[in-house]
């Protein structure tokens, strides 16, 4: 399809605690962009929920502040990209309509239903590519099956949290590779859905979207949804898009072999692009497709990186002086005494995937003293997500995929200090791109540019300038070897003794 001159494309990211909307033109200039809060349910301990149609509403109203900023550019809209939380579970009825309210990535409920599976499908490893964990998709279809049998008996329909969003803008029930490898349904190496897998759960292929590649066509905005937006009789193609992650991946140029990211969200992740399927699921490598044809990626996933800077700062009383927080860690850094016998923290304070897979992980301060204050705990906090993140790298080494260019996004890579810990704790040299924090909704922007035919991958997903580079210190690296060893030591100590 060509596209002519002024068109402009559109990334809706559904995230966790907001909907962002980005629009850009042909040369992926930022013309608009738009922010929407979304609020987070946690109606028991380990669950966490959110409303389907509030995603929508989401949407909708950042559409709305981005035609209010820019209505003539919003008028030449030649595509959509979809990204998303990945994992959420949405139980839809005949009519596509919620029958509960999803229950999303960080809900860890359905941890019984995990080993039920593994026990159901005793190769479910080796077929799905990745270990039952409780963040995933189907473990979660097994728990309403469970515990809301009416529920699970009405449903006919199971979409993640962007194809929900995509199911009311098109009408069409499609999901795209990197958010369907997510599921624990998909054969990841084959891409398509795993019939005993999905059996595994009491459903079959009739209850899952249809399957797309990222930078394809997956659907076009219905009529109603055009007209809404202001763009009646027009024929606007929606890309298949991608899992927040892999979305984020494209947005930083991600996509070759080797290529990869830290980014530092509410959860943490490290991410490295494949040429070919990888897996290592007894060390809970998250074995995902990319958003790109004939290309997968490795991922290591913490629960708790931005969301233990958070939690310390409202702890000690700072609210949501985060930056403030991070200053004083910084100059409390400065002295390698004050380092070296500073607490050690593990950050497990939702539980942990990569690398233990153990939903009752529990965070931790060990080595508190009576001389230590706010800023010893402060600088703990972010070199104990510093040592998560080299669990995550040491895990995507030993299954041959260790990322060789790595770029730092997310809200986290605001903090030169977090930047270098984690260069200095990983042993990665590392990348901080300009307006890296656009991430995800760039990366969807672009696969809708893919999708229109406006450019080909490498001309649309380039690396964005480098602001900087952090290089691992030799010197700190030795600092900080005493301490990531201690730091190893507790998570089997405190197991034991649960
Ligand atoms: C990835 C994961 C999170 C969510 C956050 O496996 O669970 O990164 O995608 O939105």
């Amino acid at each position: 399809m060509a596209v002519g001159a002024g068109e402009t494309f559109l990334g809706l990211d559904i995230g966790t605690s907001s909907v962002k909307a980005l629009l850009i033109d042909a040369d992926q200039r930022t013309i608009a962009d738009a922010s929407v809060p979304l609020t987070l349910s946690r109606p028991q301990p380990l669950w966490s929920e959110q409303n389907a149609d509030d995603w929508v509403a989401a949407v909708n109203a950042g559409v709305a502040a981005l035609r209010k900023s820019a209505p003539d550019a919003f008028a030449r809209l030649a595509g959509v990209g979809l990204s998303g939380q990945m994992h959420g579970a949405t139980f839809l009825d005949a009519a596509g309509r919620p029958l509960r309210p999803a229950i999303l990535w960080n809900d860890v409920r359905s941890f019984a239903e995990c080993a039920e599976m593994e026990k159901r499908v005793p190769d479910l490893r080796r077929r799905a590519g990745n270990i039952a964990m409780p963040g995933f998709t189907a473990p979660k279809a097994l728990w309403v099956a469970t515990h809301e049998p009416n529920v699970f008996k009405a449903t006919k329909l199971i979409l993640l949290p962007k194809d929900y969003v995509r199911l009311k803008l098109t009408g069409e029930a499609v999901s795209e590779m990197s958010d369907a490898a997510g599921t624990l349904w998909l054969d990841v190496g084959k891409r398509r859905w795993d019939d005993e897998l999905l059996a595994a759960t009491g459903l079959t292929v009739a209850n899952m979207p249809r399957l797309v590649e990222g930078s394809e066509i997956s659907a076009y905005l219905s009529p109603e949804v055009a007209a809404a937006w202001g763009l009646p009789g027009k024929h606007i193609p929606v890309a298949g898009g991608a899992g927040d992650n892999a979305a984020a991946a494209v947005g930083v140029g991600a996509t070759a072999p080797g290529a990869g990211f830290v980014s530092i969200g509410t959860s943490g992740v490290v991410f490295s692009v494949t040429d070919r399927f990888v897996s290592l699921p007894e060390r809970t490598l998250h074995a995902f497709c990319h958003a790109l044809p004939n290309r997968w990626h490795g991922m290591a996933v913490n629960l708790s990186a931005a969301a233990a800077l958070t939690w310390i700062a409202e702890l000690i009383g700072r609210g949501d002086d985060v930056g403030g927080c991070v200053a004083d860690a910084e100059a409390f850094a400065k002295s390698a005494k004050a380092v070296e016998t500073a607490p050690v923290f593990l950050p497990y304070l939702s539980g942990e995937r990569t690398p233990h897979n153990d939903a009752n992980a529990t965070g931790l301060f060990a080595g508190l003293r009576a001389e230590h204050g706010a800023a010893a705990l402060i600088y703990a906090v972010l070199e104990g997500v510093a040592f998560n993140f080299a669990d995550g790298v040491d895990v995507l080494t030993e299954a041959g995929a260790r990322p060789k260019a790595t770029m730092l996004v997310g809200g986290g890579a605001r903090s030169a200090l977090w930047g270098q810990l984690i260069a200095d704790a990983t042993g990665l040299t590392i990348d901080l791109a300009a307006g890296a924090e656009a991430g995800a909704a760039l990366g969807a922007a672009r696969l809708a540019m893919l999708a229109a035919g406006a450019g080909d991958e490498a001309t649309v997903c380039k690396r964005p300038p480098m602001q900087r580079q952090f290089v691992p210190d030799t010197a700190r690296a030795a600092l900080l070897a005493p301490r990531l060893r201690r730091y190893r030591a507790l998570y089997p100590a405190e197991k034991g003794a649960r």
